[in-house]
């Protein structure tokens, strides 16, 4: 029967790039975000290509929402056996003096509760498949800070917390954790979001670096870890281009 893969915030970015490389390796990947036709459009991408997916709408902020994400996991055609905690994203870029708390809120409740919503309400059909993996995709910035980045690194912390912490409590039942860690991943609306919109800043970003991540080279690695053997449990892969060495050295031409 074909394993079932959910991947959140599918819409854009490294999310659709893991939807389409999961099906692209035989899951049927249940496609989750808020906005419908985004994931409609990559629904039909990924079935024209003779793959297998369907598109959920849901918003990993709210309960109601992802207890329906657990109900089209239930429908689905064949064990579900992995989860993607992939939505989340950054706001803002001030100094913790100034940042705005309607900022840090949005990027914990996203990026922390979201994955913790979605992990909980997954779990029992991760676990009744019998050989469940829970992915979660935090950031560089959940192992180290940088100036301005106060929010989005607290943020990460937590949620690289949710997987260590995880790891631990589920030990000795049929479930493991991988926390993916990107450096700079050039995708289309991450800086978008980050900077309300302000293309030129978000280009900003990745101005001169030689050969910044894409979402590919992300998908690529959750897709490795996830198709281990059962028992191998990778369970940290950090991933930056080779032009970023750490958080603050970027070489630039
Ligand atoms: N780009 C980077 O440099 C980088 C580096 C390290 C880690 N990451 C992490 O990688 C992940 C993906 O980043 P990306 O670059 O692909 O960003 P992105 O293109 O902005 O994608 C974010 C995704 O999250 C979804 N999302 C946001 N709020 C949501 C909500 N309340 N409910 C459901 N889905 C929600 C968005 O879909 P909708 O708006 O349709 O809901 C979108 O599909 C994030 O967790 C990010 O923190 C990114």
């Amino acid at each position: 029967m074909t394993s079932v893969a959910i991947v959140t915030g599918a819409s854009s970015g490294i999310g659709a790039a893991t939807a389409r490389r999961l099906a692209a390796e035989g899951f049927h990947v249940l496609a989750a975000a808020r906005r419908a036709e985004r994931l409609a459009d990559l629904v039909a991408e990924i079935t024209s290509a003779g793959g297998q997916a369907t598109a959920v709408t849901c918003d990993i902020t709210s309960d109601e929402s992802v207890a329906g994400l657990a109900e089209a996991a239930a429908q689905a055609p064949g064990p579900v056996t992995l989860l993607v905690n992939n939505a989340g994203g950054a706001r803002g870029l001030d100094p913790v003096e100034s940042g705005s708390v309607a900022d840090w809120q949005w990027m914990y409740d996203v990026n922390v509760l979201g994955t913790l919503r979605v992990t909980q309400a997954l779990l029992p059909a991760l676990e009744a498949s019998g050989s469940g993996t829970i992915v979660v995709v935090s950031s560089t910035a959940g192992l180290g800070v940088y100036e301005g980045g106060g929010g989005y690194t607290a943020a990460k912390h937590a949620q690289t917390a949710i997987a260590g912490t995880l790891r631990l409590e589920l030990c000795g039942r049929p479930l493991r954790v991988i926390e993916i860690d990107p450096g700079m991943v050039k995708t289309d609306e991450f800086g978008l979001v980050r900077f309300e919109g302000d293309a030129e800043r978000a280009a900003a970003v990745y101005a001169g670096v030689p050969g910044p991540l894409v979402a590919e080279d992300v998908a690529d690695c959750i897709a490795w870890c996830a198709t281990r053997p059962e028992h191998v449990n990778i369970d940290r892969l950090v991933v930056r281009p080779r032009a970023q060495a750490a958080q603050h050295k970027v070489h630039r031409v």
